[in-house]
């Protein structure tokens, strides 16, 4: 490991009703109008008020509450025509992993008038510097409010956007938000955040600073998941999982996600299935997989360390076993599928899966392992059945 750089967030502002500063944190990015970029559900909780109000008082606001779960080109053509038309010079994102992609997308819009979505998939295909933002995240899991990428489905496939306009100018958390997750969401968004921060931890991409904030996240979520899914109400869990969510989104933001979210992406998109619930599935059988691979054995015993293991008397391989018993255990715990069987994906299907998993060749070239087309057989097979 030679020279390493990590990209961030400008500001993070971070406490209970720090939505009520927004005013304050949009006047000092300079704004005159803003856009908030929402869905309908955020409405229906009450928090997007929380947000436009406090906004309202010192500048010109519109709305846009038509995204999406999984926004394809379309849904996100109409974000970016939204930013257009209000002629803002400020996006506010609020709302879960969706709602922040599509704000990422409105504020290069805004700056990119002649161009459309597709001319900026890819990386760094943004000309313009985008239009800044401010994210409120609703949700603890994406990490979307730390990264640089956007992610919009295009002919059954997710295709990101990278690009560091991408990155927030300012991201409010207020873990309160979290908490009008009902369990089943929390519970998914929550793995998907764990799913983050091992795969980054595992990924040859990783660096001394992303490391440190995966480690810390998979200490947090192992230490407060299963308390936010039974106790929705408690604060201090909430806010360490907001907390973990997003330095997971740090972590995965620079040394990316690597074989597991390539497998998860296949079947989630096909079957329609939660991201979330798909890429906690694929977790133990990608860690699995990768154990057997030089230096991942003791990376696998530090996540079972973190996740609260004794592993002083263990060898590396055991303490790895641990690991991967652990997060099945969680998925067990949550009500969490955990054989693609369950989810009802035809057996027949496993070879056109593995094959597309193969086509993932960003994700696949930071895997610890090589994957050959056999292995990811192998792989959808063992998902299949459990074994
Ligand atoms: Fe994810």
């Amino acid at each position: 490991m030679g020279m390493y750089a990590v990209q961030l967030p400008k500001r993070v502002v971070f406490g209970e009703g720090v939505e009520e500063k927004i005013g304050a944190e949009a006047k000092g990015l300079g704004a005159k109008k803003a856009l908030i970029v929402t869905d309908a559900t955020i409405e229906k909780t009450g928090l997007l008020e929380k947000v436009e109000n406090p906004l309202k008082e010192v500048m010109e606001v519109d709305v846009f509450d038509k995204v999406e779960p999984e926004p394809a080109l379309g849904a996100a053509e109409a974000a970016a025509a939204a930013a257009r038309a209000a002629k803002c010079d400020l996006i506010v994102g609020v709302g879960g992993g969706s709602v922040m992609d599509m704000a990422k997308v409105a504020s290069a819009a805004a700056s990119n008038p002649e161009r459309g979505v597709s001319d900026f998939l890819g990386a760094n295909k943004i000309a313009n510097p985008s239009v800044p933002k401010i994210l409120v995240p609703t949700t603890a899991g994406t990490g979307a409010e730390a990264t640089s990428f956007a992610l919009v489905i295009v002919e059954d496939k997710k295709k990101a956007i990278a690009s560091p306009y991408n990155l927030a100018d300012v991201v409010l958390i207020d873990p309160t938000f979290t908490a009008t997750m009902p369990p089943k969401v929390t519970a998914s968004t929550g793995m998907d955040a764990l799913s983050h921060a091992v795969e980054a931890f595992l990924s040859t991409g990783s660096n001394p600073l992303t490391d440190s904030f995966a480690l810390e996240a998979i200490r947090k979520i192992a230490d407060n998941l299963e308390e936010v899914f039974s106790h929705g109400d408690n604060r201090d869990a909430r806010l360490k999982m907001a907390l973990a969510a997003m330095l997971a989104g740090m972590a995965f933001g620079n040394a990316g996600v690597i074989s597991g979210h390539a497998a998860a992406h296949t079947f989630g998109a096909k079957y329609k299935i939660p991201h979330g619930v798909s890429a906690a599935l694929v977790l133990p059988y990608m860690m699995e997989y990768n154990a057997v691979e030089i230096g991942v054995k003791e990376k696998l015993a530090k996540v079972a360390r973190e996740m609260g293991e004794d592993i002083s008397r263990m060898t590396d391989e055991e303490a790895a076993s641990k690991a991967v018993a652990r997060v099945k255990g969680l998925l067990e715990k949550l009500d969490l599928p955990i054989r693609l069987a369950d989810l009802n994906v035809p057996k027949e299907d496993l070879p056109e899966l593995a094959e597309a998993m193969s086509k993932e060749k960003g994700y696949l070239a930071r895997n610890p392992r090589k994957i050959e087309h056999e292995d990811a057989v192998k792989m959808f097979e063992r998902m299949w059945s459990g074994e």
